[in-house]
């Protein structure tokens, strides 16, 4: 029914938020910030820093019980270079300089110790983009920040010689890098025949700004060559459209199995399918045609709903083109990816299927005894018979999964970020506080659970009201994204945050959360 001219001027004008043109408008709110909360996050932050600054600066990551140190990550400071991007925006002035003062001391042309793999996936994501992510930062939206020009400087002066280290990954017989290279005693290669998706379709977004930001080209055509194995796959053929197998071949490009999902090893290949269309429309047209692909064949193919919970949705994997109802923390992200691809692409299917995914991830948290979620769970899809691949729960777990719809099959948790990072994403889109409900109740059951020693620590077992005891090890992650998005659903707008549908997204934050300037 139409509303008469004279009905509509009046709803018009006493109802301003009704006839806005965007679809979904009336659903939307502006998004708030809560000052105490984002305190609360702060003081956490601040903890964890000193803890490691205390008792591990400037080795890679602090064991927070005995108070001793890892080199995990090479030995180049990994919790330093990982923290900086979220000591900037939460504008930590102190700590960001302690951390600019060291970034130039670090050598990134070799390893300390002869014969250490060198991971050129968890390199990318946490010592590259945190290096120019604060370059971005901190040339931009943070300048205003009290830093020594010089120390900026070198944040691009050190990713170009880390790129450079990690170039030789490239030079195999196809251009498909090798995951693993050393540089001590000498550069080389791990040899592997084969690599994930994830392993290397997740390098594209930060090699490809820094040749935008040194004028050198020779970083993006490296990334991008290799990602074309991937948007024009062959090989082990992809067992629903857009959604591929897991390994491709170093010597071909060709893929070698057709297993898969949104888990581990494969994740991020599909996130940054959209987000380097958020970087460059103009020229990421084709990732962002595969991103559609692969999220339709995910809402029709994937989606799956518990028969105790009919009203929660997970992602299944596959094996060729059979479904398995086993999911965990590391693909609780896909809620944001969804999200983010309904906001760049005015899709409001895909922002609706992201909000089910955050929440259903979300209850993962909810009903465990700790108010964690566990790194690996399984359910029973309703859309199928019992069966192996489809199998009840074992008799201790049946009346925890009648109530909540999963039962954990790996009971840890290792401070990761991916389901606070979907309610980030939520909030951001819809300004609903459910969700920064939500994520204040995950964050207070994380931080009483964790803490531990002079940090936080990992859980043993969520399933246990205390977490089942401490694993000695605090992730720079924790610092680098679990707070920052944290601390960003509650902190004020910028340009810097994810904006709703509609507006413009002046930054895209790479998998380690670490916010990248869009191309201009
Ligand atoms: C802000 O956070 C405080 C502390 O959790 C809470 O009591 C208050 O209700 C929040 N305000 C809003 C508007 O959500």
């Amino acid at each position: 029914m139409r509303l008469s001219s004279g009905l509509a001027l009046i709803l018009g004008s006493t109802l301003p938020m009704l006839v806005s043109p965007l679809p979904n408008a009336a659903k939307r709110a502006v998004p708030r910030p809560n000052a105490s909360r984002a305190d609360a996050v702060r003081e956490v932050f601040q903890t964890s820093w000193k803890a490691y600054y205390d008792h591990a600066f400037p080795h890679d990551s602090l064991r927070p019980i005995s108070n001793t140190f890892a080199d995990d990550r090479n030995g180049w400071s990994v919790t330093s270079v990982d923290t900086l991007t979220t000591a900037i925006l939460m504008e930590e002035t102190e700590i960001v300089n302690q951390i600019l003062e060291y970034i130039p001391k670090i050598d990134f042309t070799t390893t300390k110790a002869a014969n250490q793999g060198i991971s050129v996936f968890e390199t990318t994501i946490r010592y590259l983009g945190g290096l120019i992510s604060g370059y971005d930062l901190l040339k931009g939206p943070m300048k205003h920040l009290k830093t020594k020009p010089e120390e900026v400087e070198a944040l691009l002066k050190q990713a170009e010689s880390l790129a450079d280290s990690l170039s030789i990954a490239f030079d195999t017989p196809s251009g498909v890098p090798d995951g693993v290279i050393y540089l001590n005693p000498e550069p080389r290669l791990s040899g592997a025949d084969r690599n994930s998706i994830a392993g290397f379709g997740t390098l594209v977004l930060e090699w490809t700004r820094l040749s935008d930001l040194t004028g050198n080209p020779k970083y993006a055509k490296l990334s991008q060559r290799a990602q074309e194995y991937m948007l024009r796959p062959t090989g082990s053929p992809e067992p629903f459209p857009g959604l591929v197998g897991h390994q491709v071949s170093t010597k071909d490009g060709k893929f070698l199995d057709s297993n898969g999902g949104w888990g581990g090893g494969t994740d991020s290949f599909y996130e940054y399918l959209i987000k380097m269309y958020l970087y460059d429309p103009k020229e990421f047209g084709e990732y962002k045609d595969r991103w559609i692909l692969a999220a339709d064949s995910t809402m029709e193919f994937l989606a799956s709903h518990p028969t105790s919970r009919e009203d929660l949705t997970f992602l299944s994997g596959y094996s060729g083109k059979t479904t398995y109802p086993s999911s965990g923390h590391l693909a609780s992200f896909a809620g944001g990816s969804f999200i983010l691809g309904g906001i760049v692409l005015n899709q409001d299917k895909y922002t609706s299927f992201g909000l089910e995914l955050a929440e259903s991830y979300y209850e993962t948290y909810y009903q465990t005894a700790s108010g964690v979620g566990p790194e690996g769970f399984r359910w029973v899809d309703s859309a199928q018979e019992l069966s192996a691949d489809n199998a009840a729960p074992p008799d201790d777990q049946a009346e925890f999964y009648d109530k909540a719809g999963f039962w954990a099959t790996s009971r840890g948790y290792i401070l990761r970020p991916e389901t606070m990072e979907s309610l980030y994403y939520a909030y951001r889109a819809t300004g609903d506080p459910k969700y920064q409900n939500m994520a204040w109740l995950g964050f207070q059951h994380i931080e009483r659970a964790c803490r531990a020693g002079s940090g936080y620590a990992h859980l043993r077992d969520v399933t246990k009201e205390d977490g089942g005891g401490h694993g000695d090890f605090m992730q720079s992650f924790w610092l680098a994204e679990t707070l920052k998005y944290l601390y960003l659903i509650f902190a004020p707008d910028s340009i810097v945050q994810v904006q709703g549908q509609g507006a413009f997204n002046g930054f895209v934050f790479n998998t380690e959360a670490h916010p990248v300037q869009v191309r201009r």
